[in-house]
């Protein structure tokens, strides 16, 4: 019997482990450990990145964090006004699907209280339009230049896509593509995390190459930061569109029936190839 403290599982009633178990009249899947262990670790690590990244920005005013050297705050203190709320409120809304996210994706909770998933829904994706909507206004702006521009600027324009592709599923009542929306959606959100993780991992692997003058940590840096605006969400679709196949859910088509149309004769030539 699944536990209060289940995470995602599958609406077709396999689980990642393909075991399956009867509750009632509906077939639901039993979470692996694997899957318990994932879904604490990106919930844990959610709680921890907003804790270390968001609350110090609430602390102080810009100027004062950039004073102190606090992430990029001396760097967003010399941009228009605009930018600066813009930069502010992104924190602070990017901050709260960061860590109220993960909690939609525990199934004990949605069972329990689909009321409380409702709101806790809704009131995510209001973070996302406004975080989405935030983050594509300081991509222009961003530290990293133009990989900035292009990398953060794909990704909320993804991030707000997402979200309304989820949001438009769930209304019409098509629950498995909402499921397979929102998985995609919190890839985007923890993008958050993979960018604070990405950026001291690719500091370490330029250690081995330091030059005679040894480690250049402002040059390390700089490059690593023009690796993350795409290297922070790329490999999470990836991992996302896979747990959502796994899953049985709908996966991401790029191409479908005029594809099919071409491949036919292709199909029927191989096929009387093969009969040879
Ligand atoms: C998923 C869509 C997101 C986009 C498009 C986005 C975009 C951006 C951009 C463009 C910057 C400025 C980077 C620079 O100047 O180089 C930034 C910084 C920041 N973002 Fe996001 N972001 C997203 C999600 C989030 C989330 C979910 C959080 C929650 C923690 C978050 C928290 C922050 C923080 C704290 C900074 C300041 C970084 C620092 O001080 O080092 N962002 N974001």
């Amino acid at each position: 019997m699944p536990t209060a403290s289940t995470p995602e599982t599958s609406a077709t009633g396999t689980s990642a482990t393909g075991a399956s178990v009867h509750e009632g009249a509906a077939t639901v899947a039993r979470p692996s450990p694997g899957a318990r262990i994932g879904w604490a670790w990106v919930l844990l690590s959610s709680i921890g990145i907003a804790a270390f990244a968001v609350t110090p920005y609430l602390t102080a005013s810009l100027r004062e964090l950039g004073e102190a050297g606090t992430g990029l705050a001396g760097h967003y203190d010399g941009q228009p006004a605009f930018v600066q709320v813009a930069f502010s409120v992104h924190i602070v809304f990017g901050g709260f699907a960061l860590v109220t996210g993960p909690l939609q994706f525990w199934r004990g909770l949605r069972d329990r209280m689909p009321r409380l998933h409702r709101w806790v829904g809704r009131a995510y994706l209001g973070a996302v339009g406004v975080g989405g909507l935030a983050g594509l206004a300081i991509a222009p702006f961003s530290q990293a230049g133009l990989v900035g521009f292009f990398g953060f600027g794909a990704l909320a324009v993804l991030w707000l896509v997402s979200g309304w592709r989820g949001y438009r599923a769930i209304r019409r009542g098509d629950v498995a593509n909402h499921r397979a929306w929102m998985m995609r959606n919190f890839a985007f959100t923890y993008s958050a995390v993979m960018l604070r993780l990405w950026v001291p991992a690719l500091l370490v692997l330029q250690i081995p190459f330091a030059g005679e003058g040894g480690f250049d940590f402002d040059a390390s840096f700089a490059n690593a930061y023009a690796a993350v605006p795409f290297l922070c969400w790329l490999p999470n679709v990836v991992v996302a569109e896979w747990l959502i196949r796994r899953r049985g859910l709908p996966s991401y088509v790029v191409a479908s029936a005029p594809v099919a149309r071409v491949s036919q004769p292709r199909r029927r030539a191989s096929a009387a190839i093969g009969s040879r």
